[in-house]
């Protein structure tokens, strides 16, 4: 007792000077841990694993390539001609949260508004509570469709940024062309990211327009069709003078040699991405019409994952998949009571989940989720 005393006082004189933005910091969530060995459906990754290849190019680094510090110019030159872009329009970041959060250094001061679109992924408002932002929000409808005009509305107000996954997750919405054209046109003041982490799955992008505006940010990530999410690599392209000014806010060695040498080999043998995209998408739509047959209601889904209402039922149903060791991501918070964000697995995966939500029917609502 004496010697904690001692220590306050002695302490008592230190105050740290934290950032107001920081002490406000409403969102924060440790990340999730104990999942190995579990049915993992809640991240969206890939659960069948990289590609060999990758593994056979990370044996093949020596002990003296892993002392450098790491040279970029080569291998993100590489990198570019198999993702269709240009050295110059490629910026490699750590991972997508991390290409997502330069948005924040180059164009967010404090109190400078940025634009959501929500439900959707977190970490847009987790950098914009950091960076001291206000955060403006259009929702997604009932139905899960984009508020185009809603957003167009908004831009008005000319917003530094506008974040929008496409596919969103967890709603699985895709915009097509002419809305986001029509958003591109209209965010003269404003930088356009379009978070394309599941453009693999929905087989849909607008990265070529990047040559035509130079407001348009598009993001990517490693984490998901090439299953390299512990390695933590993501890309932001844009037109080369747009992303000269975004480098400008990125440290000296933002990505580890052993990502760009995965990434390589990943994108070396794309039939192994193009083949799990296809399985992938084809078992989606296999799931999604077992869960509706229960009477759950699924929403349409253009990425690894799908949103599912199990409505009142659902927090007991999810409750009884945490026992059963299979982790899903529960949106009962964000959306309402019942919904959940289910990632696409392997077909043994899924069967489980299917075979868990037919015994639930089975045992609490004759057969059906109502
Ligand atoms: C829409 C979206 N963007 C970006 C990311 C970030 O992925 P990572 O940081 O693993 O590259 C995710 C991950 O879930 C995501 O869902």
């Amino acid at each position: 007792m004496r010697a904690r005393t001692a220590t306050n006082a002695r302490t008592k004189k230190y105050r740290l000077p934290v950032r107001q933005a920081i002490l406000e910091r409403r969102t924060y969530e440790a990340p999730a841990e104990g999942r190995w060995g579990k049915v993992r459906l809640d991240f969206n990754e890939n659960t069948s694993g990289c590609s060999p290849a990758v593994l056979r190019a990370l044996r093949g680094l020596s002990g003296q390539e892993l002392a450098m510090y790491p040279e970029y110019v080569q291998r993100t030159a590489r990198i570019a001609r198999r993702l269709g872009v240009l050295p110059a329009e490629l910026l490699l970041a750590n991972g997508g949260d991390d290409a997502l959060r330069v948005f924040f250094d180059m164009f967010v001061e404090d109190g400078s508004s940025v634009l959501i679109c929500e439900p959707t992924f977190p970490m847009y408002r987790y950098y914009a509570e950091i960076a001291g932002a206000k955060i403006a929000t259009v929702r997604y409808d009932a139905e899960m469709r984009f508020p185009l005009p809603e957003v167009l509305a908004a831009l008005k107000k000319r917003p530094r940024v506008l974040f929008i996954a496409n596919p969103n997750n967890p709603t699985g919405t895709l915009i097509g062309r002419a809305a986001i054209r029509a958003i591109l046109q209209a965010a003269t003041h404003t930088a356009v990211v379009m978070d394309e982490a599941y453009a693999e799955f929905s087989g849909f992008t607008v990265l070529p327009w990047i040559h035509k505006y130079p407001n348009l940010f598009v993001v990517r990530t490693f984490s998901k069709a090439a299953g390299l999410a512990a390695l933590r690599l993501g890309a932001v392209m844009a037109r080369a003078d747009s992303l000269q000014l975004l480098r400008r806010a990125m440290p000296p060695y933002p990505v580890n040699v052993m990502a760009l040498v995965a990434a390589e080999a990943a994108l070396a043998d794309g039939a192994t991405i193009a083949k799990h995209v296809r399985a992938t998408v084809r078992r989606r739509k296999t799931f999604s019409a077992a869960l509706t047959e229960l009477g759950v209601r699924v929403y349409p889904s253009a990425g690894n994952f799908v949103l599912a209402d199990f409505r009142a039922q659902g927090p007991a149903f999810f409750a009884q998949l945490g026992r059963a060791g299979i982790l899903v991501r529960e949106r009962s918070k964000e959306i309402a009571p019942g919904f959940v964000r289910i990632s696409i697995g392997t077909p043994a995966e899924m069967d489980r989940v299917a075979k868990q939500a037919r015994q639930f029917a089975n045992r609490v609502g004759g057969g059906r989720f109502s």
